[in-house]
């Protein structure tokens, strides 16, 4: 074959090769399109400075699945200590097999437990997290307002609880969504390509607002990972949840929400707290519980 047509069938082949290039481990493809660590603990930041006037350098990172919020927050300074604390063998192993290689020396400031959140015993921290709406796992007052307990007990002098919460006027809808996930570098530095997450409303109960979601994911060869994730869930409200924060004894708690950027039809990315807000399709908010 004369060169130049080898060299235009190698550099086809290398194209058809990259576009099918697919990551299909479940952790890495959540992580890029479910996980930002980096937007969650700026926002952590920003508020904890507020109300406390200086940074915090301990976290709890409750439900932490693969740990990956520990993980940046170890990374992010020397004096950055972190705990997880999930139920899950296999996904904690595969957290500590994936990122804390990735973080060295730094993994010596992080502690992973497999355990139960509502056991007492675990270590305190400034800032306790339960994100992606994790806590959900608890289906009644008993159970959630006895689990915020237990982080009022584990907070240090001054510390915060945060928790994330979703809502809208679709949040009640059974419904199947799709996003494309641009090509992203996993916190290990795995290339992770371009993929479509589909989150699924399977099903919704009005008598005890029982919810059903999966993830599913999308790949580049047409490959799809159906059901890659599954939670059975109750959906809370944002009253419920402050209501059981304050009878856990915190002191206060706040909601934050994104504002709206009417130029790009769409939430702006800034947190700021509300006491009221118009209700869209489908929100996020954190709910910040005060010591
Ligand atoms: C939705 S994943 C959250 C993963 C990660 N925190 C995140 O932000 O994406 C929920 C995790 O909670 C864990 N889990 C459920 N109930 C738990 C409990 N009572 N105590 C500790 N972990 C629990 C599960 O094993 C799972 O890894």
């Amino acid at each position: 074959m004369p060169k130049n047509r080898k060299k235009e069938k190698d550099k086809k082949k290398k194209k058809r090769k990259q576009a099918k290039e697919v990551v299909r481990d479940r952790h890495l493809l959540y992580s890029a399109s479910v996980q930002s660590a980096d937007a969650d603990l700026d926002f952590f930041q920003r508020v904890y400075k507020r109300k406390r006037g200086k940074r915090f350098t301990t976290l709890r990172e409750d439900f932490c699945g693969t740990a990956l919020l520990a993980c940046e927050f170890v990374k992010r300074g020397p004096r950055n200590r972190a705990i997880g604390i999930d139920l899950d063998r296999p996904t904690l192993d595969w957290g500590r097999g994936r990122y804390l290689p990735a973080l060295g020396k730094a993994a010596e400031r992080l502690t992973l437990i497999e355990g139960n959140v509502l056991d007492p015993g675990h270590p305190k921290a400034e800032v306790v997290a339960a994100l992606n709406f994790s806590y959900s796992v608890f289906k009644t007052r008993d159970p959630l307002r006895g689990y915020f307990a237990a982080v009022r007990k584990a907070l240090l002098p001054g510390g915060l609880f945060f928790l994330d919460a979703f809502g809208g006027t679709e949040a009640m809808d059974e419904d199947e969504e799709d996003r494309k996930i641009p090509s992203s570098t996993a916190f290990d530095g795995t290339k992770i390509p371009k993929f479509t997450y589909v989150w699924e409303q399977a099903a919704f109960n009005p008598v005890n607002h029982d919810i059903l979601c999966h993830i599913h994911f999308k790949l580049a060869d047409g490959a799809r990972l159906r059901r890659a994730f599954t939670y059975d869930w109750r959906l809370w409200t944002l009253p419920e949840l402050q209501e059981l924060m304050l009878e856990a004894g915190f002191a206060e708690a706040e909601v934050y929400v994104e504002g709206w950027d009417d130029e790009e039809d769409d939430t702006d990315g800034i947190f700021r707290r509300r006491k009221r807000f118009e209700n869209q399709s489908g929100w996020v908010a954190y709910v910040v519980g005060l010591t």
